[in-house]
């Protein structure tokens, strides 16, 4: 994988503080044989949507759609196991502020050369942990809850103004165990995730860059986001005018 596509999906240096620390190992032999077959195509499946959807084979919305049905066909508890999930909460340090932690993990069953195409991480958040709202540019990506409930709050981006982004809210949601909540340039582009449960873990898949000759009102920070203030007062029509602020300011403001 090239360097660009490597650090858009991996993450930036910039980022460390909001990341847990330990390995995992590929673990094949975690998946039951019942379900390694099951589990080998979920996975070819994940990487053939993020090739088509990088190619422009998929739109992104269309990408979306195909995600969420594919994620019902995983075996929960299986997935959990083959994760390692047990062994990352116990063993993730959180931060001192309310900020979910991501750890990068491999995908099992996944072919080497497939793997390095699209982004795979969990999400830990205790009870109150959020991951600020924020856009992104040249990005789909979905969160799949494995364990606890999160409060997920998504918007479509409607325009790029001159210091914000105009919001349309489409949802402010509990989700558990089994639910995806995805995002692309068309649909739920800004999203925003807080933990309800005493402790939350997101399965996250994020694909880019795509759309690459796309122009966007704003360029991106670091892994494609920008970071905005969508609890300003809405709009007589019901949109928000959600000014632009930094990752420190998300930060202060929302962890
Ligand atoms: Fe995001």
């Amino acid at each position: 994988m090239e360097n660009s596509r490597r650090q858009f999906l991996f993450g930036s240096i910039q980022m460390a503080a909001w990341y847990g620390v330990f390995q995992l190992g590929t673990n094949r032999k975690a998946w039951a044989k019942s379900i390694r077959l099951t589990a080998q195509q979920w996975a070819d499946q994940i990487a053939q949507l993020a090739s088509d959807v990088t190619a422009g084979r998929l739109s992104g919305e269309e990408w979306q759609s195909a995600i969420e049905r594919l994620h019902t066909r995983i075996p929960l508890a299986d997935l959990i196991k083959a994760l390692d999930v047990d062994r990352l909460v116990r063993e993730t340090k959180q931060p001192q502020e309310r900020l979910a932690v991501v750890q990068d993990v491999p995908i099992p069953l996944t072919e080497p050369q497939h793997d390095q195409t699209f982004g795979h991480k969990l999400f830990v958040y205790r009870r109150g942990d959020s991951t600020p709202p924020h856009a992104h540019n040249h990005l789909v990506s979905a969160h799949l809850t494995l364990r606890g409930n999160i409060r997920a709050r998504t918007f479509n981006r409607l325009q790029d103004l001159e210091r914000s982004i105009l919001l349309q809210p489409t949802s402010d949601r509990s989700v558990g165990p089994g639910h995806t909540v995805s995002m692309s340039d068309a649909r739920d582009n800004v999203h925003w995730f807080e933990g309800i449960a005493d402790v939350s873990v997101t399965f996250d898949v994020p694909v880019g860059p795509i759309t690459p000759k796309k122009k966007y009102g704003h360029p991106a920070q670091v892994w494609s986001q920008i970071y905005l203030d969508p609890t300003v007062p809405a709009r007589g029509d019901g949109n928000i005018d959600a000014p632009l602020i930094s990752f420190e300011d998300a930060v202060r403001k929302f962890a």
